[in-house]
């Protein structure tokens, strides 16, 4: 069956291994799959829910569009945009904030995670997030949202806003109740340093995760570097428990090489760690560096990239804008 797809990526800089197998990687081969309409956005309104400077903003808006391009999505197959360019997701986001409530809010671990200790000096905006989150989706009717394991609250809190909303206003169908698409082992990219720790782009250190400007030399170094155990390879899948870190290193080299943990653990059976990880940052190399020198080439081609977000942006725009005018009209307005 054919699918609406619809995706965000924040511009915050430092995209990770963590996006690319968790997301992006994902976005491409739906792409890919005949019928499907996918719509993938850079979520610059999101970004600047916790403090960003200007001028690097811009740079990492231009930069994730171009990881985007630079990883196989392409404008004349997906539509790539900006959100700050298409008004109807602050309007959207404001009515379903209007239907949302307090005590689901309350309930997101994201806001609790971001907001620390002090979460009295967080923005509002980082409070009410996952609304705008529900806007983006809802007003593109999307069936399908793929994501990595950290925003599954997030749709489940979207398929809320929108079962209320249908409910409460009397219109059965007029939004979607969205499908997360979580890859069932590729889900939750670990930190390469604590295999606890998701890989993250606000981790301090740089060692914990490969971004993907990284160079070749940065990628073996980080594989090298990277935490391990003192017990052999795994012989099968039981013998993952408790190894959290082998688990991560194991899952990066099956998702990059397209087959499951089963097969990568017989592969490296009889292998020691340093043949793995020699052969992990091979694969490694071979998926990301040319991502890499691509997303170096694209972004320098500012106007190129502007053009592809303001193209992407008038078709986004729409779509969402008819949604937004039906949702006026449906509350009173
Ligand atoms: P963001 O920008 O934090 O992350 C982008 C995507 O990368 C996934 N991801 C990971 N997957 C696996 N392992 C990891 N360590 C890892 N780190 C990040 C995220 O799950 C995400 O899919 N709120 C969203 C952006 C957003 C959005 C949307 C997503 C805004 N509106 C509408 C879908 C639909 C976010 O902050 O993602």
């Amino acid at each position: 069956m054919a699918k609406k797809i619809f995706s965000g990526v924040q511009p915050t800089g430092n995209l990770h291994l963590g996006n690319y197998i968790g997301a992006i990687k994902n976005f491409v081969d739906l792409q890919n799959k005949k019928d499907n309409q996918c719509i993938f956005c850079v979520v610059d309104l999101h970004a600047i829910t916790v403090r960003q400077d200007p001028k690097e903003l811009k740079n990492n808006i231009r930069e994730t569009t171009a990881a985007f391009l630079a990883s196989g999505i392409e404008p004349e197959k997906s539509i790539i945009f900006n959100q700050s360019l298409v008004p109807a997701h602050s309007e959207g986001s404001w009515i379903l904030g209007c239907v949302a409530r307090m005590g689901w809010l309350n309930r997101m671990t994201q806001f609790k995670e971001k907001a620390g200790k002090d979460k009295e000096k967080a923005s509002i905006g980082l409070y009410i997030y996952p609304v705008l989150m529900a806007a983006d989706i809802l007003l593109y009717d999307a069936t399908h949202v793929p994501v990595g394991e950290d925003q599954k609250q997030h749709l489940e809190l979207s398929r809320d806003i929108a079962q209320k909303f249908n409910l409460d206003f009397k219109s059965p169908n007029f939004f979607q109740t969205p499908e997360p698409l979580i890859q069932k082992n590729f889900a939750r990219i670990m930190s390469l340093k604590d295999g606890k720790k998701k890989m993250s782009k606000s981790d301090p250190s740089d060692l914990s995760r490969i971004n993907l400007k990284d160079t070749k030399d940065e990628i073996v170094n980080k594989i090298k570097k990277a935490k391990t155990d003192n017990e052999d390879m795994p012989t099968d899948e039981s013998k993952l428990n408790n190894r959290p870190e082998i688990e991560n290193l194991l899952s990066i080299y099956s998702s990059l090489s397209n087959q499951n943990i089963k097969n990568t653990i017989e592969q490296f059976s009889n292998k020691n760690f340093s043949e793995f990880k020699a052969q992990l940052a091979d694969i490694v190399v071979e998926i990301i560096s040319p991502i890499s020198e691509e997303i170096k080439r694209l972004e320098k081609d500012t106007q190129f990239i502007d053009d592809i977000l303001l193209n992407g942006s008038q078709k986004a725009e729409k779509i969402a804008k008819l949604k937004v005018e039906k949702l006026k009209k449906i509350v009173g307005f």
